[in-house]
């Protein structure tokens, strides 16, 4: 069996062993929304350490669990803290959490994260509803002997992010009177943040926002099938248009502060996914 998916079945069992909901919608949170996992209707945890060669987050303000229970009636696993490439891990085990949500049985992805606003007309604060992305220099995930149990090997990346998702999210937001901006995340590997004259590249390649997590995320998820969608929290203006070095410290300020609406957003938007 191919060693990838072999690992994935093993964490799989494991987690299968501690819990026995099966999540509709799998959930991750980014910088800032980690405390959403604490408000929701827990049923079980289970740390990513008790799961057998499951990558464990480095990142301060990451913690590293999967909360299973309901946002309103819909069952949900919600992974508090991910891994990213910049951390040094494979690419197969930086997206193996998505896949295992999957094979719970998670049949939408729902992706969050900190980014840095591109699009000038930005502001931190900011909320971007994920309507495609570019994978920067970064490789792709799917690299390797394809997973035929998982999915095929040239698969369609035309619309990852879901049309019909998209449509619910910007129906809570509205809902809620939260502006919500909407356009293209552009993933780079990080760890450093990107020079004025990359940001530059980012805006003629088309990219909104910048980031290091997600994209990879996205089309491994697509992959294997899953419904996918994702919102970004805008913590900083990109290099170069902001007039202050970026730091880490502000990127986790900032997503803190927009943290309650963001929590709202991402409650509304779920409820929304439940119903047909
Ligand atoms: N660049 C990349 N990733 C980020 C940024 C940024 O400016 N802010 C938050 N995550």
């Amino acid at each position: 069996m191919n060693q990838v998916y072999e690992k994935l079945i093993k964490c799989r069992d494991i987690v299968q062993k501690k819990v026995n909901l099966v999540p509709q919608v799998a959930l991750v949170l980014g910088s800032g929304l980690g405390g959403y996992a604490d408000e929701i209707d827990a049923v079980a945890t289970v740390s990513y350490s008790e799961i057998e060669g499951f990558p464990v987050s480095t990142v301060p303000g990451h913690q590293g669990r999967f909360v299973f229970g309901h946002v309103g009636d819909v069952p949900v696993v919600v992974m508090q803290g991910r891994v990213h490439y910049y951390e040094g891990y494979s690419m197969s085990d930086v997206v193996l959490p998505m896949r295992l949500m999957g094979l719970l049985g998670a049949k939408t992805l729902f992706l969050t994260n900190a980014v840095g606003g591109v699009n000038q007309s930005y502001r931190a604060g900011d909320f971007m509803l994920i309507n495609d992305h570019i994978l920067y220099n970064v490789p792709s995930p799917l690299i390797g002997e394809n997973i035929e149990q998982l999915g095929t090997r040239f698969p369609d990346m035309s619309e990852i992010y879901k049309k019909s998702l998209n449509e619910k999210i910007r129906a809570a937001a509205s809902s809620l009177d939260i502006k919500l901006q909407e356009g293209v995340y552009i993933q780079f590997t990080g760890p450093s943040f990107e020079t004025p004259a990359e940001i530059r590249a980012c805006a003629a390649l088309g990219a909104d926002v910048v980031g290091m997590s997600t994209a990879c995320e996205a089309i491994a998820a697509n992959h294997m099938g899953l419904n996918v969608c994702g919102i970004s929290c805008v913590a900083n203006l990109a290099a170069g248009l902001s007039k202050t070095p970026l730091t880490h410290e502000e990127v986790q300020e900032e997503a803190d502060k927009a943290a309650p609406k963001f929590k709202a957003l991402v409650t509304e938007s779920i409820k929304r996914f439940g119903k047909a």
